[in-house]
Order: C-alpha cells, then sequence, then structure tokens
C-alpha cells in the first residue's frame, strides 16, 4: 500500500479535520512508532505504522465495520435532532467521521445493527433486491398461531407496499416468534403481525446475512467486526464457503 500523509490519513479515519491534526501535531501530540511526529505531511503506512494521539494508539483503517447492539430509545441514524443516535453511542476511540447505520431499525427495535463508513457496502446491503435474509424475534401480546406461519410464508398484503416476500415464522415459545425476512419494507414485522391483530411487544434483530449479533455486546455496546466477519461482508462468503451474499 503506498504511503499517504499523516494529516490526510488522521484526518479521513478520525473525527478530527486537518488543521486539527496539524494543531495536535505541533503540540507533540502524535507519535508514529514510538516517535514524535514533527510534520503534518510525513508520510506513513496507515495499514502498519502506529499512530498515538496523546499516548492513545489510533485504529487506522481505510473503512471501519462495527457490530452494536442497539438499545430501544436510540434511533438508527447519523444525526437526529431530538433523540440520540446510534452513531451517538460509538465510544470516541471508534468514532470518525462517515459513520452510518447500514439499514434501519425502529426507535423501539434492538439488537443488530451495522455501523460503518463504506457506503458501496451500505449500498450493497440495503439495495432493494439484496435480499439479506435477516433475523428477528419477535414476542408477542397474544399467542402464535398456524395461520400466522402459513401466512408469512406466502406474503402478507401491506396496503400501498404491496404483498411482503415470502417470510418464514417459527414458534419459540406461545409468544415468542423467529421471524426471517428478506426484505425491509417500513415497520415491516409489526404490520405483518397487526395483519392478524396481534401486536409486537419486543422486537429485536439477531442476525443479518451471516452475521450473528455478539452475545456479549450489552445494549448500546459495540465492537469492530473480526477480520473473518468483515470478510464475509466484503467476500460475500459464508465461513463454510458458501456463497450467502449471493442469495441475497
Ligand atoms: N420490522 C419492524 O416492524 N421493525 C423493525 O425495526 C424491523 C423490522
Amino acid at each position: 500500500m503506498k504511503p499517504e500523509r499523516l494529516d490526510k490519513v488522521l484526518a479521513a479515519q478520525s473525527t478530527w479535520s486537518r488543521k486539527d491534526v496539524k494543531e495536535l501535531i505541533r503540540k507533540g501530540q502524535v507519535t508514529v512508532n514510538g516517535l514524535l511526529a514533527r510534520q503534518a505531511d510525513q508520510k506513513i503506512h496507515w495499514d502498519r505504522d502506529q499512530v498515538e494521539v496523546g499516548g492513545k494508539p489510533l485504529i487506522l483503517r481505510r473503512h471501519l465495520y462495527l457490530m452494536m447492539n442497539k438499545p430501544a430509545g436510540v434511533v438508527s441514524a447519523a444525526r437526529d435532532e431530538n433523540c440520540p443516535t446510534v452513531v451517538d453511542l460509538v465510544p470516541p476511540e471508534l468514532r470518525r467521521q462517515g459513520l452510518f447505520p447500514a439499514g434501519r431499525l425502529d426507535k423501539d427495535t434492538t439488537g443488530l445493527v451495522i455501523i460503518t463508513d463504506d457506503g458501496e457496502l451500505a449500498h450493497r446491503i440495503l439495495a432493494p433486491k439484496s435480499h439479506v435474509p435477516k433475523v428477528y424475534l419477535a414476542r408477542l401480546d397474544s399467542f402464535l398461531t398456524t395461520e400466522m406461519a402459513e401466512g408469512f410464508s406466502k406474503g402478507i398484503p401491506l396496503g400501498e407496499d404491496g404483498t411482503t416476500l415470502p417470510a418464514e415464522l417459527v414458534a419459540l415459545d406461545l409468544d415468542l416468534a423467529q421471524v426471517t425476512l428478506r426484505e425491509g419494507m417500513y415497520h415491516q414485522i409489526k404490520r405483518m403481525f397487526a395483519f392478524y391483530g396481534a401486536k409486537v411487544m419486543e422486537l429485536q434483530r439477531v442476525s443479518m446475512g451471516a452475521l450473528a449479533l455478539d452475545k456479549n455486546l450489552a445494549p448500546g455496546q459495540c465492537r469492530e467486526l473480526s477480520p473473518l466477519e468483515a470478510e464475509l461482508l466484503q467476500e460475500r462468503q459464508t465461513p463454510d464457503g458458501a456463497s450467502f451474499f449471493g442469495l441475497w
């Protein structure tokens, strides 16, 4: 990989502007491989050099891919005037410009959200034709019925949005369903159950494609995807080698 200017790399992969970076360098806050950086135009290999700012190591990556366990009460957006967003919850050491959630969950829905600054990846996940299977757990105010499972498998008419693609409903308990969707209409699961007069009391997304929500993430926490997970997103492969993005 070609070496790049220190100020350019840091500004692209953090929340600092290039001017901020120059000021940090001037103040002696930046080291590269343990040596004080003196010039903003010093060239670095961001993929192998160790850069620290104020004694804290920086995670340098062209793009960042985070998995968050979204809590209820925050919105799936980069910014919002009235509510905290998933991006607001990203800890300072993982923050950088251009982060946004790849896909939306309702404010009261919890669970797996991918946050990235890679627009191309997000486009692939979000494209209407991508059909990425997304698995949810839905707790209802009433009992599940075989009629619901049959209806979900055929498709549910949702007014102007048309009929949903076939979805899978597996009963995990009398009032707890595992639902797999291959599309993402507005309030889709709530509206599908509402078709049968049932109300969704709790909704959690537990997986997207081959990526499962890390059970060790408490609500509001996030972590970087492991190299394998990030590769799965990039290379469209499941761990056993079968293409899954191709099925989306
Ligand atoms: N379906 C819903 O109703 N809400 C979500 O957040 C996701 C799927």
